[in-house]
């Protein structure tokens, strides 16, 4: 088989190209052994199989979190909504305990799941690919759910590094 040519463009212009691939919002959270909760922001969600029910999503090999996200069982996706957005922010940014004020729950898992997401996936953490400078998560879905509202609440998109709310066409 034929090896990949050098690519002929630089990091901005990939990532430019990427941006235009327009995505849903998540938080990722976990619970460390400590007990600390931890949560990151991940666009880069999405589903794998139906049956079993798979999903993915992949976490920078420098994140503070990898460590935790490594070696837990389990962790929660959750889907951001629109009215969502400082909890985006908060979890992509806040260097401390990110769960400071923000409402959760305990899911069947013992893992936190943030109180107005549009819907959650609590995951069994079932196999990890490193790639290049990321590590691909897939997980396996135990429970999911949906916002009691989930027709009228409009879910926080991400597109060219702007936030968006949903309007259909
Ligand atoms: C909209 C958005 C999407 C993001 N998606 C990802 C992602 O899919 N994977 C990732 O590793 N980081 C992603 N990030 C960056 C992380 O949220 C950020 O680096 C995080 O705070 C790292 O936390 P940690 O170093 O404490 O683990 C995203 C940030 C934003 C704002």
């Amino acid at each position: 088989m034929k090896r990949a040519s050098p690519p002929n463009f630089d990091q901005s212009a990939f990532k430019q190209a990427l941006s235009q691939f327009a995505t849903g919002v998540t938080v990722i959270t976990t619970r460390a052994a400590s007990g600390q909760l931890i949560g990151i922001t991940a666009s880069s969600f999405n589903s794998v199989s139906l049956n079993p029910p798979l999903v993915l999503w992949s976490l920078a090999t420098r994140s503070a979190s990898m460590p935790v996200f490594r070696a837990n069982s389990h962790y929660v996706v959750n889907v951001l909504a629109a009215s969502q957005l400082d909890l985006c922010k908060r979890f992509a940014t806040v260097k401390g305990d990110r769960f400071e004020g923000v409402s959760h729950a305990e899911g069947d898992t013992g893992m936190p799941v943030l109180d107005g997401a549009l819907a959650w996936f609590e995951c069994h953490n079932r196999s990890r690919y490193e790639e290049g400078d990321h590590v691909i998560f897939v997980g396996e879905v135990e429970r999911c759910g949906v916002h009691e509202n989930a027709a009228g609440v409009s879910p926080l998109v991400f597109q060219n590094g702007q936030f968006h709310g949903l309007k259909p066409l």
